[in-house]
């Protein structure tokens, strides 16, 4: 039997349980649906809610479940159950949480991660075999829609390459000739910053040094002095949560803010901006969101959010609010069946997210979303935009094919 069939069984066996008393007591017998119907839904979700990203995977846990409590807190009439897992951001424990969720609790669609070094573990378990969709709602490895990709892997985040390629020629318009960059060493740190040189130096730019810092180390004092010794003509930069509020403070402590702008994709200062204060005003980064977009969807998310979590959202609470989004779409197109994967597949793949807090977007071939980059700048600690960076973006998604 498969893992799924197994798992259509066992909400069978529950459904029929709490069906039972009605079944008996008249002629109506459920059909496998109805009878499924009855069983909660079960959604793992596997993100970092310690360390440097903890406020990233808060921030989706608590998008995704405003999404779907604004629709009844129920997928196509059944109700929802969550087993979340903190990750710790650890590559190495990810393929033991990893089975815990589809062998032990059994999940019927897995949500997570937030670090690119986890994706590739949790894509070798989850795309080879007959496990659940897994819905990635920020990891960015390229792996997801490159070698690793899978038919029944989706995300509803970005590719690394995504919001740090428009960044390189950002800087070259800028009048930038020389840059450092400056990364986290691991997937989305590598990733980003290659992108960003690569449209950097296509634009007549030169990276003249490229530092890695051991993830997820906050010491940054010899890097910042070596970057004053440099002089480049901008900097260029990954760093996200806890650590960007570090980053960008030591960078502005270290007096390197008006001599040499700091770039970025904009998970530099997202949701960390009000944290970073004077030292983030005016980076410019490049990202799928920012704060004022001008849309109903954005301002009512906004309101919603800050309402139900008492704090600002970012782009990660749209990612989160997007994967409740999809997980409706697609459960409602099959009557809340999840054992209907070829289904539930199909209809992934034809998704438009039309209410998206960061405007509509389309799911690409390799189930990636198609989406505007912006670009934009913080002032008086938000992420304000300044326009459209790239249009209806995909990623090139090299080395996929589904199979
Ligand atoms: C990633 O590891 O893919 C990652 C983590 C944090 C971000 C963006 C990407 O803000």
């Amino acid at each position: 039997m498969t893992k799924k069939s197994e798992n259509s069984r066992r909400h069978f066996i529950a459904g029929a349980a709490a069906t039972a008393g009605l079944a008996a007591a008249g002629s109506f017998v459920p059909t496998r649906f109805a009878i499924g119907a009855a069983a909660p839904v079960k959604v793992g979700i596997l993100l970092p809610y310690s360390g440097t990203y903890a406020m990233l995977g808060n921030s989706i846990t608590n998008a995704l479940k405003m999404r779907i409590d604004q629709a009844g807190g129920k997928l196509a009439g059944r109700a929802v159950e969550y087993v979340a897992l903190d990750s710790e951001m650890s590559v190495p424990k990810a393929p033991t949480n990893t089975n815990k969720l589809i062998k032990k609790e059994r999940v019927d669609f897995l949500v997570g991660p937030v670090h690119s070094g986890i994706a590739a573990a949790m894509a070798k378990i989850v795309g080879p075999r007959n496990a659940p969709i897994m819905i990635v709602p920020n990891a960015g490895h390229n792996g997801i829609t490159g070698s690793l990709c899978a038919s029944n892997i989706f995300r509803t985040s970005f590719s690394n390459w995504q919001p740090a390629f428009p960044g390189g020629k950002v800087m070259a318009d800028d009048g930038h000739k020389t840059c450092v960059t400056i990364a986290w060493k691991y997937g989305a740190g590598i990733q980003m910053m290659a992108a960003g040189k690569e449209n950097f130096e296509k634009h007549g730019g030169k990276v003249v040094k490229d530092i890695q810092v051991p993830f997820p180390k906050v010491e940054f004092q010899a890097f910042l002095s070596e970057i004053a010794s440099i002089k480049p003509d901008a900097v260029f930069s990954f760093f996200s949560g806890g650590g960007a509020v570090k980053f960008v403070k030591d960078y502005a402590a270290a007096g390197l803010k008006d001599s040499i702008p700091l770039y970025g994709p904009g998970f530099l200062t997202e949701g960390v901006s009000k944290a970073q204060g004077a030292a983030a005003e005016g980076i410019k980064t490049t990202l799928h969101y920012a704060a004022n977009l001008d849309n109903d969807a954005n301002r009512k998310f906004r309101a919603d959010y800050e309402k139900a979590y008492g704090t600002s959202a970012n782009v990660f609470s749209v990612q989160g609010f997007d994967t409740g989004s999809l997980l409706l779409q697609a459960m409602a197109a099959v009557g809340g069946d999840t054992g209907a994967t070829k289904d539930l597949i199909s209809v992934m793949e034809g998704a438009t997210i039309a209410d998206s807090p960061r405007g509509a977007w389309k799911m690409s071939k390799a189930h990636n979303p198609i989406q505007d980059i912006y670009l934009r700048r913080v002032k008086s600690g938000e992420n304000l935009v300044l326009g459209v960076a790239a249009k209806d973006l995909e990623d090139p998604a090299t080395g996929c094919s589904m199979g």
